[in-house]
């Protein structure tokens, strides 16, 4: 392992966010909105999207390559901002980057539930590599806290918002089919785990008439990012937020997309993950 791995990181470094395209955006906004002053290297895996439908072991394969990238470009942190990334190649990367901190997306929201929903059944929506991994079930088991999880793959729902497809009547349509599947009735709550989903958060309140609370985790994380900062001393509280956005293909669609993920329009820089 390099040098620079065994370094311990200062306040300055910038936050590597890494997601297989834009939906993570939505999360590396909520970061830049609670944490002004740091500096963020976001990559989107935009050559290998979807990672719903990959396996295991590629998407532990990519998630390597990416935090070698992050790695070079001086992180302090990673915050892996894709469920299935999460679900997938969490425990590889704490032991292959085990110099630095690793956040996935998937333990702050556990750690929402542990806070108020004992009891209570609380349903999910997210890619196919998410709901197979049963990685959320194993969490919410450990808890001990008696909360029944139902999921369901939607695997659609992450293509159709990258299109911009959201809002319209398809869009209700196919949220609406999802929603009324047996495996969804008669929640308590409704966790959202794809960071593309933020998106539709609005059109699923709707469904739900707003009587659900319905759980996204670009919050919580960037909460739980800045409480992992303060505690390590490693908050940055002067420098000017730079953020760099490196994608591993690049098509003007990905660039025009950005816009409805991070509110507002980004540059990204092309940069292959296999050169
Ligand atoms: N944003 C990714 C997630 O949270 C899903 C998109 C994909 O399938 O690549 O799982």
């Amino acid at each position: 392992m390099p040098q620079f791995y065994f370094m311990r990181p200062s306040p300055e470094q910038p936050i590597g966010i890494f997601d297989s395209g834009i939906g993570g955006l939505t999360v590396a906004h909520a970061i830049r909105e609670a944490l002004p002053n740091e500096s963020i290297v976001y990559f989107g895996d935009t050559a290998h999207l979807p990672y719903g439908d990959k396996s295991e072991a590629a998407i532990q394969a990519y998630s390597v390559k990416i935090a070698d990238v992050l790695l070079k470009k001086g992180c302090k942190v990673i915050v892996i901002a894709c469920n299935s990334a999460s679900s997938a190649a969490y425990e590889l990367l704490k032991e292959y980057a085990r110099y630095i901190k690793i956040i996935n997306v998937i333990d702050p929201m556990i750690e929402l539930l542990s806070n108020g929903l004992a009891n209570k059944t609380v349903g999910l929506i997210g890619t196919k590599r998410t709901v197979q991994s049963g990685v959320y079930n194993r969490k919410v088991e450990e808890l001990r806290q008696n909360i029944t999880l139902r999921s369901l793959a939607t695997p659609l729902l992450a293509p159709m918002i990258e299109e911009g497809f959201f809002d319209n009547k398809i869009s209700h349509e196919i949220i609406g089919q999802y929603l009324s599947d047996p495996e969804l009735q008669n929640l308590d709550a409704l966790i959202l785990a794809c960071t593309h989903y933020p998106l539709i958060k609005a059109e699923i309140n709707e469904h739900y008439h707003s009587k659900m609370t319905v759980l996204d985790s670009s919050q919580v994380v960037a909460v739980a990012l800045k409480k992992y900062l303060t505690k390590e001393n490693l908050l940055n509280k002067s420098g000017s937020g730079n953020d760099e956005f490196l994608v591993s293909d690049f098509t003007d669609s990905f660039e025009a997309s950005t816009r409805i993920f991070f509110q507002k329009a980004v540059h990204l820089q092309r940069y292959p993950l296999w050169k």
